[in-house]
């Protein structure tokens, strides 16, 4: 019989981890019995909830024991420990597992978030599985009498859509194992290894010697664990000998890879995206979700597309199959993991949606054991029939008797088949077991270093004692006093280690990798204990000294984190200095700016690694990080993002290009394949290079965004004319070139305005038209083309709501190129959103770089509207739609924007009746005073003094452009990293001087204007006389 159950979800939010409490993160996740909500930390107010089967909170509210397990600071606490989570999930795993359901659990959620600690565990707070297989074999053993009982244990991983046997050490080359089908069995591994477990420690050495296998994986493949599936299936078999049934089901149980990589590429066009096998399994188990979860709400869905991914194939009858399913959704509570917790949410709230049909697998105990007794009992019969005729045929007898005893071993054979299986398995338990307590004497007895891996279920895994004498370490293993390791850029012989008197040191070979805490090495050097060693492009470790020399401290500080970080901030990137440019405190830091820091932290790695597999493949070019302002981009100039691109340079010809975060990750990926295929197996020599558009190493070549200027709108909203230098700064800040550009008022035509033409107030702009032009005139000192000659420049730039980017014509192979490029924009209406956008935006000029074979940037005209005399761009649009909205009408849109529409035009009228007032009192007064004047000669008064008035703002804001100017320099102006005291005291007498300069100049404007102002006003009383 099936039943129809819908998938269990529970959600567990796990502690801050270090790093998370050192940014000073907040706590965005909240729980309130089942339900779960979750904080936008950029919107407060904006949270979302959902409501899970299970909701673990295990973030706060606990400490840690003596036997060194977290639990609940007091009783009935409300922090969730492994044994709530067992209690809770894996009771109901065993439960159904043993009354003969396929039961499967699966960990889901971002790097770190605690997918491995629920599901395996570190150190005494063990995991879901370890205490799964506890409990079952008690199970057992209390029940042996009613029932036979086998357990097997079988753990794979899938990396790159390739099967690895983590018991075996066969399948590791060649592909991996094959995924085959079976009418009956569905999907399966051919060959996968199955090891009969008799009880729990057995199956904990198994996952250690599994977690041993997946670590040597990860430095061959050079790959990631984290971005493996890693799955374990316990098939129980119970035999109920005087029932004659068996019962059977399989426990799968799965730690997905980190979620993010689902994400992290193919979210961006990349000509390359085929590749992306490392991510199919992930993204395949998210459209079988989602399928199956639409065809429960009663959609029809045609495909569910099991078969398009390893992953998907060997979970089929976990998801929407004959499996009883739990799915566990890890997540961090930190406000800068928000986009990542959310996502994992939403992929929880549709997995809970989907429905199984799970049965019993119970059948009658084999057919084969049936038979051959069934034969038996009919030998034994014609035997006996034989003895009481007395007929004694000699020969009929023996011959009898050979059947009987044949099949009679063969009844028992199949019974002690199982039993041999164990015992067999047993000895090679007892082979590694005396391994690893060998290891453990070693670690009492002499120093040694052990690996730190991104995935901290791996690291310390594997250790290499540093006993007395000299120790090669590289990859040769051809000498017994030889420390044989793998990984990008490592040497046959790469390092040596000295043990002598008592004292631990490295010396690298010339020509090797070595970094002590940090810092490059050559020459020999003394070692502390806990010091950080990476060896190569990066393999970690820690040097552990001698027995005498540790404490009770706690290693589990020096995580895979603290590496990087320490090798960024050798690079001088630490998260102060990002916050110094931001002029924040690192505990007020803004979450994106932390998330920067820490992709920079995680990309690094995989940069050198790139160097390193470029490298060693000849592809001849170098891979670097660069952190990129994104006010570059803001009209606004606000400085408050940033984002990090990688810069690839050919070595050679010195072409560049920009690769996106999700690019380059992809990129990596596909790397890492080719790099597997050419070296790693071996297939170099014969091999024909890789067509250059399969290459992830190449790219054709594209224009780059070098930098941006801004060129502020303000003095357009007075018809002001505007004539300015600006710099156009790099996204790293540094000065690409100054550009000289001008913004002139004009009549439609095109004819420069005049002076009378300038406004005091610009609300008098409003529905009026107004034409102005953009010129380019030249650019100076083109870092780009100083660099290599053989390049050229292009400005872009895309006005208020103008629907495309336009663009200079490119110039070539010059430094200082005449660009003499000349645009005209009109507003045929002036709207409110145009006249605000003058007054407070700038306009964004971007600095393109060409190289040689790249085509140029081209203004493509769609949806660009020009006057009818085709000479004008027009812009400011919305008056035009507002217009239509209001009559199209109906909406609710369209009616608001109605009702402010009349809001305005009766405020419109409003000033526009005031004014006439105090045009009309100023009359009388005037006229009280002077007699009467004609209307024309006050007119004329009023018109000079506003052309006064506007010519005293003109200097004004030509002033202030160039405080403005200064003001950016001054922001800018940092002092070196290196400076020593010399170097610190010529900064500030600098930015003393700037200082001095910034403030005098400001001063000298306002003063003018205040001056200019005081003048026009002296000049108008003595005039109009009314208070002389
Ligand atoms: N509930 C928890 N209580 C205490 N520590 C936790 C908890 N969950 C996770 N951690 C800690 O957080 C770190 C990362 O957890 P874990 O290795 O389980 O992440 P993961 O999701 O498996 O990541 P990956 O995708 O990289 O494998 C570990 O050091 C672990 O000890
Ligand atoms: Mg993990």
């Amino acid at each position: 019989m099936s039943s129809k159950d819908c998938v269990k979800v529970a959600v567990r939010v796990r502690p801050f981890n270090k790093r998370e409490r050192d940014a000073g993160s907040r706590c965005i996740i909240s729980m309130t019995s089942n339900n779960i909500s979750i904080q936008d930390p950029r919107n407060q107010p904006n949270s979302r909830t959902f409501t899970f089967d299970y909701a673990y909170w295990s973030h706060s509210g606990f400490t840690r024991n003596k036997d060194g397990l977290f639990v609940p600071e007091e009783t009935g606490g409300r922090y969730a420990d492994q044994a709530n989570v067992f209690q809770g999930l894996g009771q109901g795993i065993l439960d159904n597992a043993l009354q003969g359901y396929n039961a499967t659990l699966l960990a889901y959620g971002q790097t770190g978030s605690g997918k491995s600690y629920s599901m395996v565990g570190y150190g005494p707070n063990k995991g879901l599985i370890p205490t799964l297989c506890e409990r079952l074999f008690q199970f057992f053993r209390s029940t042996q009498d009613s029932r036979q009982c086998q357990v097997f244990f079988s753990m794979l991983e899938i990396y790159n859509e390739q099967v690895i046997d983590l018991l075996s050490k066969a399948s590791r080359s060649s592909g991996g194992l094959r995924v085959r089908e079976d009418q009956q069995r569905g999907f399966y591994v051919e060959g996968l290894r199955r090891v009969p477990c008799d009880n729990a420690v057995q199956v904990e050495q198994l996952m250690e010697q599994g977690t041993r296998t997946r670590t040597t994986v990860a430095t061959h493949m050079n790959a990631n664990s984290s971005r493996s599936h890693m799955l374990i299936i316990v098939q129980l078999k119970q035999i109920f000998s005087k029932e004659c049934i068996t019962k059977q089901s399989n426990i799968n149980l799965v730690d997905l890879a980190g979620s993010e990589r689902q994400r992290s590429s193919g979210s961006e066009a990349d000509r390359l995206k085929e590749g992306t096998a490392i991510n199919l399994s992930l993204t395949t188990l998210g459209n079988v979700i989602s399928a199956l979860a639409d065809m429960a709400l009663g959609k029809k869905v045609v495909h569910i597309p099991y078969r398009d991914s390893i992953l998907t194939k060997l979970l089929q009858s976990a998801l929407g199959g004959n499996s009883r399913t739990v799915m566990i959704a890890t997540l961090s509570p930190a406000d800068i993991c928000y986009e990542e917790s959310l996502s994992t949410l939403r992929y929880a709230e549709r997995a809970k949606r989907i429905q199984n049909r799970a049965v019993v697998n119970e059948s009658p105990t084999e057919r084969l054991v049936k038979e051959l007794k069934a034969e038996n009992a009919k030998l034994l019969l014609r035997l006996s029939r034989l003895g009481q005729e007395g007929r004694r045929s000699d020969d009929e007898t023996k011959e009898l008797r050979r059947l009987l005893t044949h099949n009679e071993l063969q009844i028992r054979a199949i019974q002690t088949l199982w039993e041999q299986h164990l015992q067999e398995a047993l000895k090679d338990w007892e082979t590694q077991y005396a391994t690893i307590t060998q290891e453990r004497r070693m670690m009492q007895m002499h120093p040694y270093i052990m690996n730190v891996n991104e995935d901290a279920q791996l690291s310390g895994v594997v250790k290499l004692f540093i006993q007395d004498g000299d120790w090669d370490i590289g990859l040769a293993d051809n000498s017994p006093r030889a420390l044989s390791i793998r990984g990008l850029g490592i040497q046959d012989k790469h390092a040596v280690f000295s043990n002598h008197q008592r004292k631990v040191s490295i010396t690298p070979v010339s020509g090797s990798k070595v970094i002590v805490n940090g810092m490059s090495v050559s020459k020999i050097t003394e070692l502390q204990h806990l010091d950080r060693l990476v060896l190569g492009s990066n393999s970690t470790y820690l040097f552990i000294g001698f027995p005498s020399e540790r404490s009770v401290e706690d290693w589990s500080r020096y995580d895979y984190d603290y590496f990087q970080s320490e090798l960024a901030a050798a690079e001088g990137i630490h998260i102060q200095s990002l916050c110094d440019d931001q002029g924040q405190k690192p505990n007020q830091t803004d979450p994106s700016l932390l998330a920067v820091f820490y992709d920079y932290i995680k990309l690094m790695p995989m940069v050198t690694e790139a160097n390193q597999m470029s490298k060693e493949l000849k592809k001849g070019v170098e891979f670097k990080l660069e952190i990129k302002n994104l006010a570059m981009s803001d009209s606004k100039g606000h400085d408050l993002e940033k984002e990090i691109a990688v810069r690839v340079t050919s070595v050679e010809s010195k072409q560049v290009w920009m690769w996106s975060k999700a690019k380059f990750v992809n990129r990596k990926f596909l790397m890492e394949e080719v790099y597997q295929q050419e070296v790693v197996g071996g297939e170099g020599a014969d091999r024909a290079p890789l067509p250059r558009d399969r290459d992830p190493f190449w790219d054709p070549l594209e224009p780059l965004h070098l930098g941006s200027a801004h060129l502020w709108l303000q003095s357009l909203a007075f018809r002001i004319p505007l004539e300015e230098q600006v710099e156009v700064v790099g996204p790293e800040g540094t000065e690409e070139a100054i550009l000289q550009a001008q913004l002139v008022p004009c009549s439609p035509m095109g004819l420069p305005l005049g002076e009378d033409d300038i406004l005091i107030d610009p609300s008098e702009l409003l529905g009026k038209r107004l034409d102005f032009q953009l010129v380019l005139d030249q650019c100076c000192g083109l870092r780009w083309v100083k660099e290599a000659r053989n390049r050229g420049v292009q400005i872009g730039f895309q006005m208020f709501d103008c629907p495309q980017p336009l663009y200079s014509p490119a110039v070539w192979h010059n430094v200082n190129p005449l660009l003499d490029h000349r645009v005209q924009f009109t507003a045929l209406r002036t709207s409110q959103e145009l006249l605000n956008y003058l007054q407070s935006n700038a306009l964004v000029l971007e600095l393109w770089g060409l190289q040689e074979g790249c085509s140029e940037l081209v203004s493509f005209m769609d949806g660009v509207k020009m006057t009818q005399e085709e000479e004008s761009i027009i812009i400011d649009k919305i008056s035009a739609s507002e217009n239509l909205a209001v009559e199209t009408g109906g909406s609710h849109l369209s009616s608001s924007l109605r009702a402010l529409h009349q809001d305005l035009e009766q405020l419109r009228n409003a000033n526009a009746a005031l004014r006439k007032e105090n045009s009309a009192l100023r009359d009388q007064l005037h006229s009280a005073k002077n007699g009467v004047e004609n209307n024309r000669g006050r007119h004329d008064r009023r018109g000079s003094c506003d052309a006064e008035f506007a010519k005293a703002l003109k200097v004004f804001y030509h002033g202030m452009t160039s405080v403005r100017g200064q003001l950016q320099r001054l922001r800018r102006h940092k002092p070196s990293e290196e400076a020593d005291l010399l170097g610190l005291r010529l900064f500030v007498d600098e930015h003393a001087y700037l200082l001095k300069d910034f403030a005098e100049h400001l001063e000298q404007c306002v003063t003018t204007l205040k001056q200019d102002v005081a003048a026009i006003v002296r000049r108008k009383r003595e005039k109009s006389g009314i208070w002389s």
